[in-house]
C-alpha cells in the first residue's frame, strides 16, 4: 500500500544509522519521496559530507544518538511515525587470544547487542506515535545448512543459524553474526512482550553506488577477490554457510524497507534477495571474463561445489507480499564496479563494457 504525496508530507520517518551504506540511502530515498526524515547519527560531523547528496534537507532533522547510551535515541524517535532500525555494530571478528573469550564476548558482544536493540525499542515505545519498526537484520543470521549439515534446497525464514553452531565453529565474521542473531531475537522478544508491530527485513548482501566518503564494508567484501583485501575471509564464509553469496541493490533493500514499513499485511521476517550466486562464478563469470579483473583462485572446497546444487535463497514471502525487485545481479554487479571505480578503488584492473 503506497501512500499519496499528501499522506507522505504528513509522514515522519526515523531512520538510524544514516551516516552508514544503507542509512544514508535510506534517508536519500525517503527524502526524494517527500517524507520527513529524523536520522540519528553517532557522530553529527558525518553528516557534513551526506548533507550535500540529500535533497529536501527542509524535511531532514538531525540527531546524536549511540546504541549504548541510555534513551539517546528518544529525542530522534518523537513525533515518528515508524523507525527503520539500521544501526548496528559492524565488528566482524575478535582476536581469539582473549584470556577469558567466554565473557569477552558475553560483555562486548551480546551484551552491548541486547542493550542496544532494548534502547531504541524502549524510546519507541514512550513515544506512544511510532506504529510499527523495521528492524534491518542480516543473511548471516541464516545458513543453507540443516542439522545435519546437509544442503538444504531452498534457504527461507525459518533456517536460522544455532548460536551454539556460531559460538562453536567461530567462522569468519563470527562476531558480527552473534551480534545480529542476539539482537534480532531480543527485538522480537521485547516487541511481542510490549504489543509492538515489529518487521524485520532479512537483508542479503548490499551492493550498487553508494553516498558514503568511504567504501562501505559491503562492497569490500564483494570485490575482496578482487581487492586481496583480508575480507576475502569473509565473503568465502558466507559461501560456505549459504552455498552462494545473495545480493540485493540498495535502491531495492531501501524500497524493501519502505514496503514493509508500509504493507499492512506485513509481519515476522523477510528475506529480501533478487538472486544468489556462486562465489566462483562471481569471481571467473563476472569480475574475470566481463571486466577483466584479477581475481584470486580458491579451489579449497571445489569438490563440494561440484556436487553443490546450489541452494536458493528465497525471497518469495516478499514477492508473495507484492514487492518487486527492480535491479537483477548484472546490474548490481555493473553498478558496484562502476561506483568503486568512480571513487578510485584502488587495486580494480578492469574494463567497464560499453
Ligand atoms: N550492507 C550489507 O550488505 C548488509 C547485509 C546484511 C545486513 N546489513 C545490516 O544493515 C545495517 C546497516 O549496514 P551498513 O552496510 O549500512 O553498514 P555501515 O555502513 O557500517 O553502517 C552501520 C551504521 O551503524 C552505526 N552504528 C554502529 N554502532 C553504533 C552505535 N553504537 N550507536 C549508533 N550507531 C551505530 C554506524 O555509525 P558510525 O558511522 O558512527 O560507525 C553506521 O551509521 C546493519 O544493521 C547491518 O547488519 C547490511
Amino acid at each position: 500500500m503506497e501512500l499519496n504525496g499528501e499522506e507522505r508530507r504528513a509522514t515522519t520517518y526515523c531512520v538510524t544509522g544514516a551516516s552508514g551504506y544503507i542509512g544514508s540511502w535510506l534517508v536519500k530515498s525517503l527524502l526524494e519521496r517527500g517524507y520527513t526524515v529524523h536520522a540519528t547519527l553517532r557522530d553529527l560531523a558525518k553528516s557534513q559530507y551526506l548533507k550535500s547528496k540529500w535533497r529536501g534537507n527542509e524535511r531532514l532533522r538531525l540527531f546524536r544518538a549511540d546504541l549504548q547510551d541510555e534513551g539517546s535515541f528518544d529525542d530522534a524517535v518523537k513525533g515518528c511515525d515508524g523507525v527503520f532500525h539500521v544501526a548496528a555494530s559492524m565488528e566482524f571478528d575478535i582476536s581469539p587470544d582473549h584470556a577469558n573469550l567466554d565473557s569477552y564476548v558475553q560483555n562486548k558482544v551480546v551484551d552491548p547487542a541486547i542493550k542496544g536493540v532494548r534502547n531504541v525499542l524502549g524510546s519507541c515505545l514512550k513515544s506512544k506515535s511510532v506504529k510499527r519498526v523495521i528492524f534491518t537484520s542480516s543473511i548471516s543470521t541464516l545458513t543453507a545448512k540443516d542439522e545435519n549439515e546437509r544442503w538444504r534446497s531452498i534457504v527461507d525464514e525459518t533456517c536460522k543459524t544455532p548460536i551454539d553452531h556460531v559460538l562453536k565453529t567461530k567462522a569468519s565474521g563470527w562476531v558480527y553474526v552473534l551480534s545480529k542473531l542476539v539482537s534480532e531475537e531480543e527485538a522480537f522478544r521485547y516487541a511481542k512482550e510490549r504489543g509492538m508491530d515489529l518487521v524485520s527485513a532479512i537483508t542479503t548482501t548490499v551492493s550498487g553506488p553508494f553516498l558514503t566518503p568511504s567504501l562501505p564494508s559491503s562492497l569490500q567484501v564483494l570485490l575482496s577477490p578482487i581487492s586481496g583485501a583480508c575480507l576475502f575471509a569473509i565473503l568465502s564464509a558466507v559461501n560456505k554457510r549459504m552455498g552462494s553469496i545473495g545480493l540485493v541493490h540498495i535502491e531495492d533493500i531501501c524500497m524493501a524497507h519502505l514496503f514493509l514499513m508500509e504493507e499492512p499485511k506485513a509481519e515476522g521476517q523477510y528475506i529480501c534477495c533478487v538472486d544468489n550466486i556462486d562465489m566462483h562464478e562471481l569471481m571467473l563469470n563476472h569480475f574475470s571474463k566481463e571486466y577483466l579483473c584479477k581475481v584470486h583462485k580458491v579451489d579449497d572446497d571445489l569438490e563440494e561445489r561440484q556436487s553443490l546444487m546450489k541452494p536458493k535463497i528465497s525471497s518469495k514471502k516478499l514477492r508473495d507480499l507484492g514487492f518487486e525487485y527492480k535491479y537483477g545481479i548484472d546490474e548490481i554487479i555493473y553498478q558496484t564496479i562502476d561506483a568503486s571505480i568512480n571513487f578510485r578503488f584502488p587495486t580494480l584492473d578492469h574494463r567497464l563494457k560499453q
